[in-house]
């Protein structure tokens, strides 16, 4: 028989290594297959073991658990198993695309890749003219996922109609957000899509190289990414040649060095150059004047992940899901205080309150929800008023908040608002790169603000500064880090203002 174990760093931080070990001295003639998570977090180690059926899980499975499974039956998907895993409500409920081969192919192997569907994107995009494969991201009305939600198809019909000697794919991969785990699941758990995605997207624009910029807090993420790089041009699914198209294309990962700007598209260039990373003023727009000022696609990881299978299924398959101008699906990662932590993937229009409540299974204290942050520390905290907000691009900005990369945060009745306001100034004071004054002074200034206001010195004097603050860093900063900083802060104080008179 064979038995699936992960090898996705969540899992490992819980002991999932000492559990393959265990089973493979344990069982001898079993093979152990070592695949990326399946997202269900709490569940880590998620042992799997094939049968006819389907395979069979067994978790959260502790070395010293092993050998009484296996003589309770485990290897043949008896003794106390979870059952079917596909079957499992929260496996069930979910519509995988972009994830559709996390947690269930050996992230390195090729043939695995290609037994469950992988290379038929990028088959089906080489033998298209370029403009129709970037036409049919249009049609598919994928929007990026690394938060803004700018119409991918869109982006790229800019980078094919510049003129240039040279043109980059980058992919952005410096998942700053807290509470964000996507784009590092998917490149421990299925790097090959990323690699595919990425070609596809050379091939519609006509770019040459490109670039992932991976964070150093990924290590696992780092070396896998870099393995699969090489045995994909050993397919020829990389290189000058690929699969016999005559079209050229290769990859290189660089590794940043722990900024949270450096996420934000200019600095990451620029840090991809070899420079501090610092915002470059837009425009030029990256996809006219990008990586060293050639027109270059900067998309995240989740956005040319989807790529491979609306090219293989086609642009109706993908907007059949989704609602409004939100198509498709995006993968939710479920984190803080929650008692089933993980991936969701479905279709947007799905919302908050089912995420964090039917999947999540509300806190893992206990507590009552008092407030969930969604997109990130930039993010709007919202309260459980607020849990039929469907996931929407649209119906979140109506609401003041942003769905951004996917990251939902949970926090128990305990938590105090004002610190949380508190916390996102300081973070913008320590994250900002310093290039302009709205965010550079106006971070620390509220930090200040807050500090008066819950020490009730001229309360109501400073929550009119606090605004007037807000206003000014939303309107005056130069990019994201500066201008979206106000929004958990006003969120904190507009649904949890009572947190602001201690
Ligand atoms: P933006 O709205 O300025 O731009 C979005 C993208 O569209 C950029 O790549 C931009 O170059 C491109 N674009 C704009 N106009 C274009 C045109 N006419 N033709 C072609 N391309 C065009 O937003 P920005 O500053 O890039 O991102 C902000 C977002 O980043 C926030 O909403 C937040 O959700 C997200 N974010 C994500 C983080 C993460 O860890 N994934 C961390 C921090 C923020
Ligand atoms: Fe730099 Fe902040 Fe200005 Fe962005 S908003 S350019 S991070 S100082």
């Amino acid at each position: 028989p064979r038995v699936y174990v992960p090898r996705d760093s969540a899992a490992r931080s819980v002991g999932a290594d000492e559990v393959a070990e265990r089973i493979a001295v344990s069982a001898a003639g079993v093979e152990v297959v070592r695949t990326g998570s399946r997202g269900m977090l709490w569940l880590e180690p998620l042992v799997e073991v094939e049968t006819a059926a389907g395979r069979v899980g067994y978790g959260p499975v502790a070395p010293e658990d092993v050998d009484g499974l296996i003589a309770s039956g485990m290897l043949s998907g008896g003794g106390d198993s979870l059952g079917l895993v596909e079957e499992l409500p929260w496996m069930k409920r979910q519509q995988r695309l972009t994830f559709q081969r996390v947690g269930v192919v050996d992230p390195l192997s090729t043939a695995d890749y290609v037994a469950h569907g992988g290379t038929r994107g990028l088959l089906a995009a080489l033998a298209m003219p370029p403009a129709d494969v970037v036409e049919t991201v249009v049609d598919s009305g994928l929007r990026g996922r690394g938060g803004a939600g700018f119409p991918t198809g869109i982006k790229w019909r800019t980078v094919l109609g510049a003129e240039a000697d040279l043109k980059f794919v980058c992919c952005n991969a410096d998942e700053g957000d807290s509470g964000t785990y996507a784009d590092r699941m998917l490149i421990e758990g299925d790097p090959f899509t990323l690699i595919e995605g990425m070609t596809i997207a050379a091939y519609a624009v006509g770019a040459a190289e490109g670039y992932v910029y991976l964070r150093s807090e990924y290590p696992d993420a780092v070396a896998t990414l870099k393995d699969a790089i090489e045995r994909a041009r050993d397919e020829g699914w990389l290189g000058p040649d690929i699969l016999g198209s005559g079209f050229g294309f290769d990859l290189h990962v660089r590794v940043g060095a722990g900024a949270y700007i450096c996420g934000e598209e200019t600095s990451m260039l620029e840090s991809l150059e070899g420079k501090r990373g610092m915002v470059r003023a837009k425009p030029p727009i990256p996809a006219l004047e990008g990586l060293f000022g050639r027109p270059t696609v900067v998309n995240n990881v989740l956005s040319l992940a989807t790529v491979p299978i609306i090219l293989a299924d086609g642009a109706a398959h993908y907007t059949a899901h989704g609602t409004g101008r939100s198509r498709g699906t995006s993968v939710f990662q479920l984190g803080g205080n929650v008692a089933r932590g993980g991936i969701v993937e479905t279709a947007f229009g799905i919302t908050l309150g089912e995420l964090v409540n039917d999947f999540g299974g509300g806190t893992s204290s206990g507590r009552p929800v008092r407030a969930v942050q969604v997109g990130g520390p930039l993010g709007a905290y919202l309260p459980v008023e607020q849990f039929d907000l469907p996931m929407d691009y649209e119906a979140f900005a109506a609401a003041g908040a942003m769905v951004g990369h996917g990251g939902i945060v949970v926090f128990d009745e305990t938590v105090d608002m004002a610190a949380m306001a508190r916390f996102a100034f300081e973070f913008c004071a320590a994250e900002s790169c310093g290039k302009c004054t709205p965010c550079r002074v106006g971070a620390v200034r509220g930090v200040e603000t807050i500090d008066r206001i819950v020490s009730g010195t001229d309360r109501a004097k400073n929550l009119v500064v606090l605004e007037d603050l807000c206003e000014l860093m939303t309107d005056g900063s130069l990019c994201a880090m500066g201008g979206l900083t106000p929004m958990p802060v006003r969120s904190a104080v507009r649904h949890f203002g009572e947190d602001f008179h201690a």
